[in-house]
C-alpha cells in the first residue's frame, strides 16, 4: 500500500503518523498498545550526551486547557541509549527517529557521530526547543546557532535530520530557514508552548521548575498557524505536532502543509490512538477519493 507513503527530504515513511518524542519512553511501553508496523515511525524520548536527573517535582500537571510538563530532559544518557535501547528499537518494524539534545554544538556533533554507525535508525530529530532546561531553547531561538547545530550534525552523520523548533519565539520563519540552510531534511513544528500553573492558596507555582511546556488541544491552533507560516515562506518538509488526537486533526495539519504528523499528549489518554489514526486515514482517503496522500498535502485554499 504505497498510497500513504510520504517523503520528507531523504526521509521516506510508509505513512505519516508518528509518535512524538517524550510520549512513550523508548518504545517498550508502547508494544502492548500499538502494532508498530501500522505507524509511520516512532521518536523516542530525547537523549543527551550525559545522563540527566531532570527538574524537581512536580513535573507534570493537567490544566483545563492542556498538559504542562517540566521534565527537564531526564534521561540515562547516550551510552545507555546505545547499549540498552537501540538493540530493541532497531528490530521494530517501523521507522525509528532518535531525538537528541545538547548544551553545545559539540554535544550535538559528538552524539550524531556516535549514532552515525546505526544505519537502521531512520533519522535524527534535533531537539533545539526544550523549554525546560536552561540554555535549552537558545539554539532554536537564534538563526545562526540553529544553522550551526544542524550543519554540525549534517557533517557528523548521513542520517536524515529533522530540527524540532520552538513556538516560544515571535517569528519562526528565520529559524526554519536557518535549519534548511544547515542541511535539515525537515522541521518538526512545534515543541511545547511555555506556560505556568498557580496555586493561589499556597501562593506558589505548581511545577517545581515554576514554568513548563503546554501541550495538547490548547496548542493545536498555534501549531497550525506555525505550520502555515513556514509552509508559505520556506521550502522545507514539515512534520506537524501539537494537539493532534483525531483524524480531523491529522487532515488539518496535512492540508495546511505538514507531510507527516506526530501524536504526543493524546497518547497519554489513549495509548493506542496512533495506530487507530493510520487506519482512519485509509478510510478518509477512500471516502474523499484521495489516491495518493502526497497529492493532498499542502493543498490549503487561500482565496485572496
Ligand atoms: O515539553 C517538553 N518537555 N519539551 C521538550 O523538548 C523536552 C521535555 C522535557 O524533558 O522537559
Amino acid at each position: 500500500d504505497t498510497s500513504l507513503n510520504v517523503t520528507l527530504g531523504r526521509l521516506r515513511l510508509r505513512n505519516p503518523i508518528l509518535t512524538a518524542s517524550g510520549t512513550f519512553g523508548y518504545a517498550r511501553e508502547m508494544a502492548p498498545f500499538v502494532d508498530f508496523k501500522e505507524l509511520g515511525g516512532i521518536i523516542p524520548k530525547t537523549v543527551t550526551r550525559e545522563a540527566r536527573i531532570g527538574n524537581p517535582p512536580p513535573r507534570t500537571i493537567e490544566t483545563a486547557s492542556g498538559m504542562l510538563n517540566s521534565i527537564g530532559l531526564d534521561n540515562d544518557g547516550l551510552d545507555v541509549f546505545i547499549q540498552k535501547h537501540i538493540p530493541y528499537l532497531q528490530e521494530l518494524d517501523t521507522a525509528v527517529i532518535a531525538n537528541i539534545a545538547g548544551r553545545s554544538v559539540e554535544d550535538y556533533q559528538t552524539m550524531a557521530a556516535k549514532l552515525a554507525p546505526f544505519e537502521k535508525l531512520a533519522g535524527l530529530e534535533l531537539n533545539i526547543s526544550c523549554p525546560n532546561v536552561s540554555g535549552g531553547v537558545d539554539y532554536g531561538t537564534n538563526p545562526e546557532s540553529t544553522e550551526e547545530v544542524v550543519r554540525a550534525v549534517r557533517n557528523a552523520c548521513d542520517h536524515p535530520i529533522i530540527a524540532k523548533l520552538t513556538p516560544n519565539i515571535t517569528n519562526i520563519v528565520p529559524i526554519a530557514d536557518a535549519a534548511k540552510r544547515g542541511g535539515a531534511d525537515a522541521v518538526s513544528l512545534i515543541n511545547t508552548l511555555q506556560g505556568m500553573a498557580i496555586n493561589w492558596r499556597t501562593r506558589k507555582p505548581i511545577l517545581g521548575n515554576i514554568m513548563g511546556g503546554l501541550s495538547g488541544p490548547a496548542i493545536k491552533p498555534v501549531a497550525l498557524r506555525i505550520v502555515h507560516q513556514v509552509k508559505r515562506a520556506v521550502d522545507i518538509p514539515i512534520i506537524g505536532v501539537g494537539g493532534i488526537s483525531s483524524i480531523d486533526d491529522v487532515m488539518e495539519f496535512l492540508v495546511t502543509g505538514a507531510s507527516a504528523v506526530q501524536v504526543g499528549t493524546a497518547t497519554f489518554f489513549n495509548p493506542s490512538v496512533s495506530g487507530t489514526l493510520t487506519q482512519q486515514l485509509r478510510s478518509v482517503m477512500q471516502e474523499q477519493g484521495i489516491e495518493r496522500l502526497e497529492d493532498f498535502i499542502g493543498t490549503l485554499r487561500i482565496d485572496q
